[in-house]
């Protein structure tokens, strides 16, 4: 039977290999993989090009409720349009559980929004801001059969964070579940003291945001984190680690046996503290938790990064306009840091920081950018059927020009913000055209795609928390 496309002349790399080879799709899924593979309906030429698996961003942002007054700038036409031109073929938002309502209710609100408008796969982790016990002994067993295999939980944010007997019970649900938990670490009451001082010293500019989440409150949370996870027993996630100490927390809990995943993000490797200081409140564009630090964090996230702290490079994306009443300068956001929204837009340039950054200047080779922003997210979240380029895989594919250099500007990009935080950043390499379950929906820059072909998708459990089956040889 004849292939629906063919990926031909290019340098395929997965989490392992680097390799010549060409690429045979048919019904969505990868069918072959080799040398002449004969007719196809279709056929891209790929040659001078990396062929890689799709970008797995696991940690965004839209259509999340915060706060009165105030939108997130995507939902999900721009997000996944956005997530797509950036070389992602699959993204994973958060879907909010409100106070006093059931996490089935936001999912039914939260697949509404997403039913018929992406560009890209999706799947939902879950936030846990009221975990009753309803919710941790029904609702949530149940949803992880459905296919709903995360939920994050916060340790700050006055509206959500959860006390450590709420975290522990949460996580207890997890542990008998086989879900996974990711942990927001800043230690909320450390963050109420410092902005009580900050406040009355009249100091309320976007730079307090950072000065009031210093290292410390990362650093205490995340070991807190971890040894509730070593009591419960349970695999753990820390969320969007900033720096060196709340690393060493994480080694030190994996020598002591626990099951932990690091992630990171652009914004701890690019920017730092000092971008928060900007002119007439411009400052308020990087305000994101945790803050950006400095630069001797940013080595020591490169260090994670190169080492294996980390496993996960995610964006967090997490949209608002700037110059918007409805965002970054909303009514109370311009006269006083604490209102204004927490994060920062980055799923489009996510990718191709980390590719420049990271690979063009030597600080990773091309399996590592692979695994840590793709196989790895569809390891720990149970996309069984994503994250490489092998035979039966999803024929979610990204092809990237490594030599074209860019320099970003938020004109270019496609969310729905007003801003870039990486405006005028140099980058090398681009993916130039990003498949989608076999359909090309980008191609050579332009969109050729339509809205609605992405799907939404229930994961299996991680591999961390799932049973080990016994190896079997086959017959
Ligand atoms: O500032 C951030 N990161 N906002 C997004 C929500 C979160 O904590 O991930
Ligand atoms: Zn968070
Ligand atoms: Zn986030």
């Amino acid at each position: 039977m004849s292939l629906d496309l063919v990926i031909a002349g290019g340098t395929l790399a997965t989490a392992a290999d680097v390799f010549r080879a060409d690429v045979g799709v048919r019904d969505g899924r990868i069918v072959a993989i080799g040398e002449d593979l004969g007719a196809a309906r279709e056929r891209i030429d790929a040659t001078g090009r990396y062929v890689l698996p799709g970008g797995i961003d696991s940690h965004v942002h839209l259509a999340q409720p915060s706060g009165e007054g105030i939108v997130m700038a995507d939902g999900f036409e721009s997000g996944t349009r956005s997530a797509l031109f950036g070389g992602n073929t699959c993204i994973l938002p958060f879907c909010l559980q409100q106070k006093g309502h059931s996490l089935r209710e936001a999912l039914q609100g939260y697949h509404a929004l997403a039913e018929g408008n992406c560009y890209t796969d999706v799947s939902f982790h879950l936030i846990v801001s009221d975990p009753t016990q309803a919710v941790l002994g029904q609702e949530l067993p149940a949803l992880v059969e459905d296919g709903y295999t995360s939920f994050k939980v916060f340790m700050t944010y006055e509206d959500l964070r959860l006390n450590d007997a709420e975290i522990l019970a949460t996580m207890d649900t997890a542990r008998r579940t086989g879900a996974l938990v990711m942990v927001h670490c800043e230690n909320e009451d450390a963050i109420r003291y410092l902005i009580g001082r900050h406040e009355a010293a009249g100091e309320i500019a976007p730079r307090a945001h950072a000065s009031t989440r210093p290292i410390a409150v990362e650093r205490e949370a995340t070991h807190r984190a971890l040894s509730l996870a070593e009591i419960t027993e349970v695999p753990v996630v820390i969320v969007h680690v900033s720096n060196g100490a709340a690393m060493e927390e994480i080694a030190r809990a994996r020598s002591r046996g626990i099951k932990v995943v690091g992630e990171t993000c652009p914004q701890y490797l690019m920017l730092t503290a000092s971008d928060l200081d900007g002119m007439d409140w411009e400052g308020a564009k990087f305000v994101c938790s945790p803050p950006p630090r400095n630069a001797a964090e940013q080595e020591a996230c490169w260090r994670g990064i190169e080492t294996g702290v980390f496993d996960l490079f995610s964006s967090d994306h997490c949209p608002f306009r700037y110059d918007d009443p409805a965002g970054k300068l909303n009514p109370k956001g311009r006269t006083n840091f604490r209102h204004i929204p927490n994060g920062i837009p980055g799923v489009e340039t996510r990718l191709p920081i980390l590719f420049s950054e990271g690979v063009m200047k030597g600080r990773i080779d091309l399996q590592r950018f692979v695994a840590l922003t793709s196989t790895n997210h569809a390891r720990t979240y149970g996309l069984a059927d994503k994250g490489s380029i092998a035979i039966g895989k999803d024929a979610d594919i990204a092809i990237w020009d490594p030599r074209e250099t860019r320099t970003i500007r938020h004109a270019d990009l496609h969310d729905g913000a007003d801003y870039s935080p990486y405006e005028g950043l140099a980058v090398t390499g681009w993916p130039t055209t990003v498949i989608v379950g076999g359909r090309v929906m980008v191609r050579e820059g332009a969109l050729t795609g339509a809205k609605g072909t992405g799907r939404y998708v229930a994961r299996a459990r991680s591999h961390l928390s799932a049973p080990r089956p016994a190896a079997t040889v086959g017959a």
